[in-house]
Formats: C-alpha cells, structure tokens, sequence
C-alpha cells in the first residue's frame, strides 16, 4: 500500500489549532476545509471535534494522499476528500463552517477572491470560518521571520505571499461575512474568523 502524505508543520501546529476550534466550531455541526494537503488536519481534528463533520477537499493531485489518511482513520465523522479547486466549481452541499491552513499565503490575489466569493454562496447563515497561517496586520509583518518567509515565497512565486488581514476583512465582507475573533497562535501564526 502506498505511504500516506506526511508533513511535519501540520503534526506540529494541530494540537494548538484544535483548542482555538473546540471554542470556534463548538455549534457547528458540518465543516468544509479547503486546501486539507496531505489530510493529517482533516483526521485530527474529525477525531477530537466527534459533535461535527468533516469535508476534506483539495485540488484533485492531492486527493489519493488525503484518501489513504482516511481509510486508515476509518472515523464515522470523516467523509472522503472531495475534489475543491476555489477557482473552479464548489459544492453543491451547504456547510455551517469552514476551515483551512496555510493555504492564503500560497494563493494568488484572484484565488483568494474565489475562496471568499466560494465561502459566501455554500455556507450557510451563522456559518463560521477559521483560517489559520502567517498574516499581515496594518500593513505590517508582525515578525522578521514572516518577512523572511515572505520574500522566500515571492522568490518563488511572485504572485504568492503573505496577506494583510483588513484586506481580508474587506473581501470577507463583500462576500457576507463579517470579521470575528483572532487567535495569535505559536511561531507568528494566525487564527482568523469571520461569521456569515
Ligand atoms: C501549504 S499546503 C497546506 C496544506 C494543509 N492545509 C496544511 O496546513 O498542512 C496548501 C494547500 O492548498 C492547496 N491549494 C492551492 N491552491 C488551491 C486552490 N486554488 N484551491 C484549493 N486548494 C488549493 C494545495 O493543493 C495545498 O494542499
């Protein structure tokens, strides 16, 4: 059998993001995360969060990695990845929260755009969404390892790197959804919200 995905930040950082969810998540009852990666995030959180669903989604590439952490869970709560490219087309499904990690500073201006625009249409009112990664605040870094971070990500893709959280909020709003609470979370990283 093929090994699954493994990725050492997402075993690193779970335990601290599932506090902030057991709060955040505590009435949801149906969550859809965006970008789940190798699927570690999707088993976690599926096993210690037993009063909600979980949607894993991902572009199609990743989807036979996050399949194999699912098989193997084999949790009542965990549903199988489902294809969920946000420039493409989303769910015909309603959740009542969403979730995704690290996925904002890899993704271009126009993505994020889809995500937003994504978010409002298939969630449903009350709906909560967690984002959790490395933000900017007031157009600021809110460390030197974030700009060192973000220089190495526009080296690689120009079009990548870290967002500014009003600028979030701003598009956030457009889309229906008001900013909520933030987390300051280990190694100056983030927890945003906001609430359909
Ligand atoms: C850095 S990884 C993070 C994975 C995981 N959430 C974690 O924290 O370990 C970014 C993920 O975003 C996904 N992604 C990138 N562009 C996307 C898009 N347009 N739509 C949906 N997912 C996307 C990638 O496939 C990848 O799995």
């Amino acid at each position: 059998m093929a090994n699954k995905p493994f990725a050492q930040a997402a075993e690193q950082n779970q335990d601290d993001i599932l506090l902030v969810l057991q709060g955040a998540f505590k009435q949801a009852t149906k969550v859809l995360e965006v970008g789940s990666g190798t699927g570690q995030h999707a088993v976690h959180f599926a096993k210690h969060l037993t009063h909600l669903s979980w949607q894993p989604s991902d572009k199609k590439n990743m989807l036979e990695g996050i399949q194999l952490w699912v098989n193997d869970a084999a949790l009542p709560n965990l549903s199988a990845p489902i294809e969920l490219d946000v420039n493409l087309s989303w769910p015909t499904d309603t959740y009542d929260a969403a979730y995704a990690a690290n996925v904002i500073h890899i993704m271009h201006w126009q993505d994020i755009k889809a995500l937003f625009a994504g978010l409002g249409t298939t969630l449903t009112d009350d709906a909560t969404v967690c984002i959790y990664g490395p933000f900017n605040i007031n157009g600021h870094y809110t460390s030197a390892s974030n700009q060192s971070f973000d220089d190495w990500l526009k080296h690689r893709d120009p079009e990548s790197g870290l967002k500014d959280k009003a600028e979030l909020d701003h598009l956030a709003i457009k889309n229906g959804l008001q900013p909520g609470p933030s987390w300051d979370m280990p190694a100056n990283n983030k927890i945003l919200s906001w609430k359909k």
